[in-house]
């Protein structure tokens, strides 16, 4: 897929403080001279600041590394991690559409994202919440079909679980991430049929999903306020 930046862009961007902070601690992490090994990280924090990456965003970043414009340019329109267009403020939702998921069912996850959402992919929903689009492989084909909305897959969805999850998004619920049918990670939906001495003590929730419940994950973008900013020697280099 061709992808270009949006036609409607915004005057200009600048970190929140926090971020910028934030954005400082990872170009201190490289040697002279290659700070921009940090292009990755500081896009992907403007994106999560802003929702989707931006000229000037891009810009701003490569400023911030003494790159070169396209050298920028070329990262955020080669990984699809990056939005080049505006996203729904609640989430953006990412419907696998490679082989298993598309066995799976995923052309009925694509119509309800049609449905609810917009007709066309990258399009934001007229109550302003959502857009989706259709991504390749996401790596979790024995849950398929699935999606990833914000940052959380769900997993071994249906046509009407998936218009359940974006109806209680909607409603400002957060579900609970990872399989929608009652597995509880990517065993057989009976449970293990092989192995089972080696079945390790459950949580509630599998692994990634239970972490997601105890630390109150949502969908919320990082604004930097997470967690504190871990460059002590940013600290030190001050006292000098
Ligand atoms: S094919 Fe959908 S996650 Fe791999």
């Amino acid at each position: 897929m061709l992808r270009r930046l949006h036609k409607e862009q915004p005057a200009s961007f600048v970190f929140t403080p926090m971020n910028l902070e934030w954005a400082k601690g990872q170009i201190s992490k490289y040697p002279d001279g290659r700070q921009a090994s940090a292009i990755i990280p500081l896009l992907w924090r403007a994106q999560e600041q802003e929702g989707w990456l931006s000229r000037p965003a891009i810009e701003h970043v490569a400023d911030m590394l003494g790159m070169a414009y396209i050298r920028a340019l070329e990262v955020a329109t080669f990984y699809f991690m990056f939005q080049l267009a505006p996203v729904g403020s609640v989430a953006h939702v990412q419907i696998c559409g490679t082989t298993s998921c598309m066995i799976c069912g995923a052309e009925e996850l694509i119509a309800i994202c049609k449905e609810m959402i917009s007709p066309s992919s990258h399009t934001v929903s007229a109550h302003g919440k959502f857009s989706w689009e259709e991504v390749e492989c996401m790596g979790a084909c024995t849950n398929a079909p699935m999606a990833q909305i914000g940052k959380d897959y769900y997993e071994d969805l249906t046509a009407a679980k998936l218009r359940d999850l974006i109806a209680r998004f909607s409603n400002g619920e957060v579900p609970v991430a990872g399989p929608q049918n009652g597995r509880y990670s990517s065993e057989p939906l009976g449970g293990l049929t092989s192995l089972k001495d080696f079945e390790s003590g459950r949580t509630q929730y599998n692994a990634s999903a239970q972490r997601a419940v105890d630390l109150g994950d949502t969908v919320k973008r990082i604004d930097g306020t997470e967690v504190p900013i871990l460059t002590p020697w940013l600290k030190d280099k001050v006292k000098a």
